[in-house]
This record gives C-alpha cells, structure tokens and sequence, in this order.
C-alpha cells in the first residue's frame, strides 16, 4: 500500500507544505515549495526509504502561485519527472519553463503502481486550485484551497473569488461526510490547525472555513449600513479585531486582499 507524507518545508516565520506519495513503482511530489525544499526538506524524506530524485515520477501543483512551484526547476533538473497542473495554471509554468505533460480535470485520477489519486478542482483561493486526494489513505492535500481561519501571518482567509471558495468548501464538505476524507493535510498553517487534521476536526475545519466567509460578509454588511462611507482601513481593522487570526499580520500587504473583496462584496448588496 502506497505511503502519504505530509512535509512541512520551514519557510519565513512558518512553513511551506508538499506532499509525497511514495508507492511500488514511483513517488508523485504535490507542490514543490521552492529550490532549497528540494535540497533539504524532500531528500530528507527521500534518503531514508533508499529512494532518490529519479524515483520522483510525476510532479502535481496545486495552483501556481510561487511558494507552491518555485522548486519546479530543481526537480526537473535532479529527476526529470512529468509535471500537471489545471490547466488555469499552465501559463504561470511556462513562463517559469516547465512545461506541463498532464492539464488536470475535477474528479481525474491520477495512478502510478499502487498510488491511486484524485483531483477535486477547487477554485476560489485561486482559479486553478485543486486538492489531492489519496484514494488508498482518504487523505486530501490541499494546497492552499482551504483557508479555515487564515495564517498569523495575514490574518484572514485568503481568496481571489468567496463564491467559488464557497462552492468548493461544500463540495469538500459533501465528500467528507460521505466518508472519502478522514484527514487533511494543509499548505500553510491555517488556523485553528496547526498543519494537518484528522477524523471529526475535518468536517468542522470545513464548516469554520465556511463560517469565516459569512463572518467577514456580514461585519462588512452591518457596518457598510451604519456607515455607507465605510474604507477598507476601518473595515480591515474591524475584521482583524472581531475574527483575525492576530491583530499584527506580519504580511500586512496581503492582509488587504479579503477586506477589500468583502467591502466591494457588501457594496453590491
Ligand atoms: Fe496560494
């Protein structure tokens, strides 16, 4: 039976997560962090199982952003896999010179002995995010499609797109509790996870990250009625204050990203 193992690569204040599924014929590599977790984080995984890069068959992104493909290239030039990606993506890895072998569908499975994956498209944090999940383990990698609370580091859930967030969230939450997912392993620690979680904290890390987005929705709502001059600087406060993951955001360039999107949101209301 194939082997799942959830690597946390130290990055900035936290970390950058990937994912190795080791099996009889190869290892797939979801995410790549960037070069330096190639060089260290991946080959400690790798040495002591007497597996080296060349095992490294196929490479998964879960979407393009750089902290999830800056080590492409250092894998392609230690172990020549295939790289995939959804096809939203693809423009974003050539432009950094991998060229995709396989453009990823919801619900394609992808198998390599006897790892047998899945691919469930879950746009909203960006349009070509999509989760992993191991069909033998019923463990969903997620990139970063699941936000829950967000990080310390930027304080909030993090999306381009809260309806299509939205819409994943509960196609997650439909496959969890039909029982396909018994634990999710995250991209970033997301509050109130520290990384991963298992059994009956999946539903209910689905259900806070449902949660974030009508909380964030209805502050914006309430406060843009008493104060129709509302800016996003008294609405991003307000947010962090109310349900922040930190008052401090150590990225506070991001920070801006989900109040400016619930203002507008709420102006449209
Ligand atoms: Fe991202």
């Amino acid at each position: 039976m194939s082997e799942a193992i959830h690597i946390k690569h130290p990055w900035r204040e936290f970390w950058a997560g990937m994912m190795l599924f080791i099996g009889n014929q190869g290892t797939i590599l979801v995410d790549t962090a960037f070069e330096d977790a190639i060089t260290t984080s991946l080959k400690d995984e790798l040495v002591p199982r007497n597996l080296s890069y060349k095992d490294v068959k196929l490479v998964i992104n879960t979407h393009a952003h750089g902290d999830h493909i800056e080590g492409n290239n250092a894998i392609d030039a230690l172990a020549k896999p295939a790289f995939a990606i959804h096809p939203e993506g693809q423009q974003v890895l050539l432009k950094s010179g991998i060229a995709p072998k396989l453009l990823l569908q919801d619900g394609q499975r992808i198998k390599l002995g006897d790892i047998d994956l899945e691919i469930i498209h879950t746009p909203g944090h960006s349009p070509d995010s999509i989760c992993v999940l191991d069909l033998n383990s019923k463990t969903l990698f997620t990139g970063d499609s699941v936000q829950g609370r967000g990080t310390l580091n930027i304080g909030f859930a993090l999306y381009s797109n809260p309806k299509l967030y939205l819409e994943s969230m509960k196609k997650l939450l439909g496959r969890a509790r039909l029982g396909d997912i018994e634990t999710i392993c995250l991209g970033h620690p997301e509050l109130p996870s520290n990384g991963a979680v298992t059994g009956e904290q999946v539903t209910e890390f689905l259900e806070t990250s449902i949660q974030a987005v009508h909380d964030y929705d209805n502050l914006a709502r309430t406060l843009l009625k008493d104060n129709p001059d509302l800016t996003i600087d008294e609405l991003r406060s307000e947010m962090l204050k109310r349900f922040g993951t930190t008052l401090t955001p150590n990225w506070p360039e991001l920070s801006w990203q989900t109040p400016r999107i619930h203002l507008e949101r709420a102006k449209k209301q």
